[in-house]
């Protein structure tokens, strides 16, 4: 029984981050004519409405993606998320924040092909209706109502041999923490030189510790960390407040990524947070 919805969190600052991410992964994968396969294990809706009740219930990206476009002196990678947010609403004004599928729509070229799986039974026709709206060819990006992780392990290796894969479970199971890692590693076991970004909540620091001993314990190289936090571990453990930081984990990242991310993170950080922001640029495996 899935409960959790994410038009509750859409744009909040784990979005943030998490877009900043992938929208880079795949605008680095465009630099090459060859084609190449997406594989997004947890879609979600793909497209959210901000003024929808849900939305607006929680108001959680008022203190995420609206923080952005107060602030002029945007990094590149900043400038290039708020410029697709941009122009999906056509101006300024914030009526609609898209989900990781409708980012993966705008930069797939005529060859690229992509899987979006999700299983709730409200937002997979939500996320049918997001790619019949981005105009995508449905042989070409295919919605699948199928468990992400099954399928992500069906899928490769994919006959282009190029590609990137996003996971991004809500969580709301909690064996979900050991199951991604494991997941992972059967998925890298048979395509190794693909991106693999997988988001991650910061609610109990133990469960992310052991994530990382469970991806340092395996054969898997050039893994890099990225984390957003809007307020210290220790503030955690004193409000018992629920999430408090987020990240991504990135396997093979575009060997730009590492920079990009050491000036645009301290950048979110002060932006969304102020002077309770942390941020986190690590290389946790070399190549
Ligand atoms: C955090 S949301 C995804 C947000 C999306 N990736 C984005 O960035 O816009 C997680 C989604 O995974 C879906 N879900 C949960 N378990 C799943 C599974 N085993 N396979 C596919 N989808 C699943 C949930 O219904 C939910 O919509």
């Amino acid at each position: 029984m899935l409960s959790y919805r994410h038009v509750y969190h859409a744009g909040n600052y784990a979005d943030v981050l998490k877009h900043i991410v992938w929208q880079q992964v795949l605008l680095h994968l465009n630099r090459k004519d060859k084609p190449y396969c997406v594989v997004d294990t947890h879609s979600g809706a793909g497209m959210y409405q901000l003024a929808a009740a849900e939305a607006q219930k929680t108001a959680e990206y008022q203190d995420g993606v609206a923080k952005l476009f107060a602030r002029g002196d945007m990094p590149d990678t900043v400038a290039e998320y708020v410029a697709a947010i941009t122009e999906l609403n056509g101006g300024d004004a914030l009526s609609y924040y898209p989900g990781s599928p409708w980012l993966t729509a705008q930069a797939l070229r005529d060859a690229d092909r992509a899987w979006l799986c999700e299983l709730h039974p409200q937002d997979f026709p939500l996320l049918l209706q997001t790619l019949r709206d981005a105009g995508t060819h449905p042989r070409r990006v295919k919605a699948l109502k199928e468990d992400g992780f099954q399928t992500l392990i069906a899928k490769l290796p994919p006959a282009e041999k190029r590609g990137a894969v996003l996971i991004d479970p809500s969580y709301e199971i909690k064996a979900d923490y050991q199951r991604v890692i494991e997941v992972v590693k059967q998925a890298y076991k048979r395509f190794a030189t693909g991106t693999y970004v997988l988001w991650y909540p910061v609610v109990d620091r133990r469960r992310i510790k052991q994530m990382i001993a469970g991806l340092m314990d395996s054969n898997i190289r050039n893994i890099h960390q990225f984390e957003l936090a809007i307020q210290s571990d220790s503030r955690q453990a004193q409000s018992g407040s629920g999430m408090t930081a987020s990240g991504v984990f990135v396997i093979n990242p575009p060997w730009t990524l590492a920079a990009q991310m050491q000036q645009t993170l301290p950048w979110l950080a002060e932006s969304i947070a102020g002077i309770d922001g942390r941020w986190l640029c690590e290389e946790l495996v070399p190549e």
